[in-house]
């Protein structure tokens, strides 16, 4: 966790700390422009000041030169210039001549084609401003990348937020997460100290990038079956739905089951709602565990007993618990979500009212946290 605090950051040329700290995290999270330039307004008392553009020059653009997406710092530094001129302002030498270098070094779609990759910061700014949780991910700029898993989607960043808000709900338990994506809340729940963290995803290129997500954040997959005391076990599985084995997915047994934006292809709701079922309804296994301990060829599942939360052949098996976050897009395909899970036996609880998480992405404005619903799933 870094514990860079606003007061470390701001009160420099007349900004205001916590103004500046969301200024960056913005920046740093690739917010629309239109937003930055809202940050950098308000860093400036109203106006894009002097003191702002100071600001960020050094804060956000010469600090990050190296690592930024050009086409996005370009096209900030555009809208910076226009709002300066149009209100009559003046400008910093070093924005007019970082602006020309763009314009003769990228074309106006570069951002289009090919060049979709990059790396954004998701910083969790905690309430007394302390400490602060910098989550680098790689991620495409085209939503449709990976089948969708590439981008960072709104319930994933709600559902990351409940689990820094109540740590104490997930630390030591064992997750599965379905539809990871870039991995965003799988890094959270290492973050918590959950004991293990099963990441699974059915596309493979959204779960290659996961991968590179964890390395990036310090934490090394064991997709080998490794016993470890000390730290969070994460592991990633390509697990389509379609595919799932009860057999193999039964042996996870996890204590929570979580999923963000996982509800809105009607054709793979039947699968996913099969797939809920078997995690929610955890059987006794009927022969030794060390016959489980295999690969499957179809899937590329691993399954063993490392991995799982361990119920005895004597224990009763315990029914986890399922969070799911997600924006109800369609309201049709949201409804044959709800009636395959009556069918399916599952119940289902809208808690968005009585488990919430805490503000911790203060500066993200386009995120909306209100479209948001966080479902709780049980057998019934
Ligand atoms: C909208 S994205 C959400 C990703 C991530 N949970 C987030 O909120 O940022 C949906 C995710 O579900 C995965 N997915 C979609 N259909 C799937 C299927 N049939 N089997 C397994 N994963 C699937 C996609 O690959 C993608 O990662």
């Amino acid at each position: 966790m870094s514990s860079l605090s606003a007061a470390a950051v701001g009160e420099e040329g007349g900004i205001d700390g916590v103004a500046g700290v969301h200024l960056i995290s913005a920046f740093l999270a690739m917010e629309p422009t239109r937003c930055l330039l809202s940050h950098a307004k308000n860093c400036g008392g109203g106006s894009v000041s002097l003191g702002s553009q100071r600001f960020i020059w050094d804060h956000c653009i010469s600090k990050n030169y190296e690592q930024s997406h050009a086409p996005y710092v370009k096209n900030f530094v555009k809208k910076l210039l226009s709002e300066i001129e149009s209100d009559h302002g003046e400008a910093l030498d070093e924005l007019y001549e970082l602006y020309a270098d763009y314009v003769t070094s990228i074309k106006e779609d570069d951002s289009v084609k090919g060049n979709s990759w990059t790396l954004k910061h998701i910083s969790f700014l905690f309430p007394d401003a302390s400490a602060r949780l910098v989550v680098p991910l790689q991620c495409s700029l085209n939503m449709l990348e990976g089948d969708t898993g590439c981008s960072i989607w709104p319930s994933s960043l709600y559902l990351s937020e409940l689990i820094l808000s109540h740590p104490e709900h997930f630390s030591g338990k064992s997750c599965f997460e379905v539809g990871s994506g870039v991995g965003l809340v799988g890094v959270c729940l290492a973050q918590i100290k959950a004991s293990r963290v099963i990441l699974t995803d059915g596309d493979p290129s959204s779960l290659a990038n996961l991968e590179i997500n964890l390395k990036l954040n310090g934490i090394t997959p064991h997709n080998q079956e490794l016993d470890s005391v000390e730290s969070t076990i994460v592991k990633c599985v390509h697990l389509p739905w379609e595919l799932a084995m009860e057999y193999e997915v039964q042996d996870f047994s996890p204590d929570i089951i979580l999923g963000a934006d996982v509800i809105y292809d009607p054709l793979c709701l039947p699968h996913l709602v099969r797939l809920l079922t078997i995690l929610l309804h955890p059987k006794e296994p009927s022969y030794p565990r060390h016959i489980l301990n295999h690969k499957s060829h179809k899937t590329g599942m691993s399954s063993g007993n490392s991995m799982s939360r361990g119920t005895g052949p004597c224990s009763p098996a315990k029914s986890p618990d399922a969070y799911i976050s997600s924006v109800i897009r369609n309201a049709e395909t949201f409804n044959q979500f709800l009636l395959l899970a009556d069918q399916a036996n599952i119940a289902i609880q809208d808690i968005t009212e009585t488990f919430q998480p805490l503000d911790l992405l203060p500066y993200l404005q386009s995120y909306d946290r209100s479209s948001i619903r966080l479902f709780k799933l049980s057998p019934k």
